[in-house]
């Protein structure tokens, strides 16, 4: 039997394409392997955010290169666009390259040539139960001044709003409990029907019983309004992520981000306004410029917001961005000192807001379920859950169950099931 590998790095994106390519295999009589050794094929789907998780790839690459012959290996996604030239250089001439600009279709398609697998039948969902992830936008045209996603993810396009809500529909019959919306900019979305928040209606609408979520919204594009009006909806999961990137107004405008910290404090206070919502955002430490006064404002914002989640990043040199070419540059050992001072803020109020919920009892999505009784899952707020089901109730993957809180840390809660 035929046997691959698929590796995947960087964001929902890559995991749902990954997911896609890994169905279509299976289907084909392929079976995953555990090692490169002898495998038939190799796909490694790339990410070039950050020079780490880029270097990361290349190195798989040649691990992957040193197993195989180059003809069996697939390398794709933001990396395959950018930087070609180096995957052939290190893999051979042979290796297959399909750019990160490629939309699913166009990956499933050259997959299969390069597998030579029967044609699939149209698969829906692709991705990992009990979560469909469905793409409402691709690409990116934002231009965010530190980012490479917009020159290595090619062309924003909409995805038609029939498409996604059939993949939606199909999708909850399949008894898949979480619909994951995407977009670098989902705000971005427009259809007949009107924008975002008209589809999220539309999606709210359906029968079954569902969560669904979105990532990520780009403040500038989010108004007030229709924060209010999401939260309103049936079945939207009671967490929004509203990346800030920096709390200095003269450091968001040099990253072309488009809004002041006025603007973002004005949607953060509505998603505020109702305790049982969650906020978490993104923030880059670094960015070229950036003084003691702008990383100040950064851990003050951080501090205002009772962030309940941050993923924090130093700032990464992309070449080829229009940040990579400014001047005054934050030396590396600022940046890790920065980073270090943040995180420390960010750990105690990670802590803070978990701990907040012990005594209470949450919604739960079961997400993987443990032989020992210990099950894993998400709360309708987007907190990690762990929990012990007594030994005598059994909670399978996909459904929902209420948990009481009796310990809470910076990763998230821990409780007993009372369902
Ligand atoms: N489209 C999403 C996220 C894209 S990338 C958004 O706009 O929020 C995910 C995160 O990686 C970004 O939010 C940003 O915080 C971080 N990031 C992107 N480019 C980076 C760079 N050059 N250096 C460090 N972090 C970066
Ligand atoms: Fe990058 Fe900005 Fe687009 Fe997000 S919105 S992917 S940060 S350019
Ligand atoms: Fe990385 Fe590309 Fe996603 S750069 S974050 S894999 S869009």
């Amino acid at each position: 039997m035929p046997t691959f590998v698929v590796k995947t790095f960087g964001c929902q994106f890559n995991e749902l394409y990954s997911a896609s390519v890994t169905e279509m295999l299976e289907r084909a009589g392929y079976e995953q392997s555990r090692t490169l050794d002898r495998v038939s094929l190799v796909v490694i789907n790339t990410c070039a955010v950050r020079e780490k998780a880029q270097e990361k790839a290349f190195s798989f690459l040649g691990e992957a290169a040193t197993a195989v012959d180059a003809s069996r290996i697939v390398f794709m996604g933001c990396s395959a666009t950018l930087d070609q030239e180096r995957a052939k250089r290190i893999a051979g001439h042979e290796v297959h390259i399909i750019p990160g600009s490629a939309g699913i279709e166009e990956v499933l398609a050259r997959v299969q040539a390069i597998a030579a697998c029967a044609p699939a039948e149209p698969m829906v969902p692709h991705s990992l139960f009990p979560t469909a992830d469905i793409e409402l936008v691709r690409g990116c045209e934002s231009y965010c001044t530190y980012c490479i996603v917009p020159r290595a993810r090619g062309r924003e396009t909409a995805v038609d709003a029939e498409v996604v809500l059939r993949q939606a529909k199909d999708s909850i019959q399949h008894g898949f409990r979480e619909l994951l919306l995407l977009g670098q900019n989902i705000n971005r979305y427009h259809w007949s029907g009107g924008g975002l928040i008209e589809l999220l209606s539309a999606l709210d609408r359906l029968d079954g019983e569902f969560w669904f979520w979105f990532l990520s919204p780009h403040p500038a594009y989010f108004q007030r309004a229709e924060v209010q009006r999401l939260m309103q909806l049936e079945h939207v999961e009671h967490h929004v992520h509203l990346p800030l990137q920096s709390g200095s107004d003269g450091i968001l405008k040099r990253m072309n981000r488009r809004y002041s910290m006025a603007d973002y404090d004005a949607l953060a206070g509505a998603v505020r306004s109702d305790s049982r919502w969650t906020l978490t955002t993104d923030i880059i430490v670094g960015f070229p410029g950036e003084t003691d006064e702008d990383f100040e404002a950064t851990v003050a914002a951080v501090r205002r917001h009772q962030f309940d989640g941050v993923f924090l990043a130093k700032y990464s040199d992309r070449p080829g961005t229009p940040a990579s070419a400014m001047p005054d540059k934050v030396p590396q050992k600022t940046i890790d000192e920065r980073h270090s001072v943040l995180l420390q803020v960010v750990r105690d109020l990670s802590l803070q807001s978990n701990a907040a919920m012990i005594g209470g009892s949450v919604d739960v999505l079961v997400l993987t379920a443990g032989a020992s009784g210990d099950t894993f899952g998400k709360s309708r707020d987007g907190r990690n859950v762990w929990f012990e089901d007594q030994g005598r109730l059994s909670h399978p993957v996909g459904s929902f169950v209420r948990v009481d809180i009796n310990h809470g840390s910076r990763e998230g809660l821990y409780g007993i099931c009372s369902t």
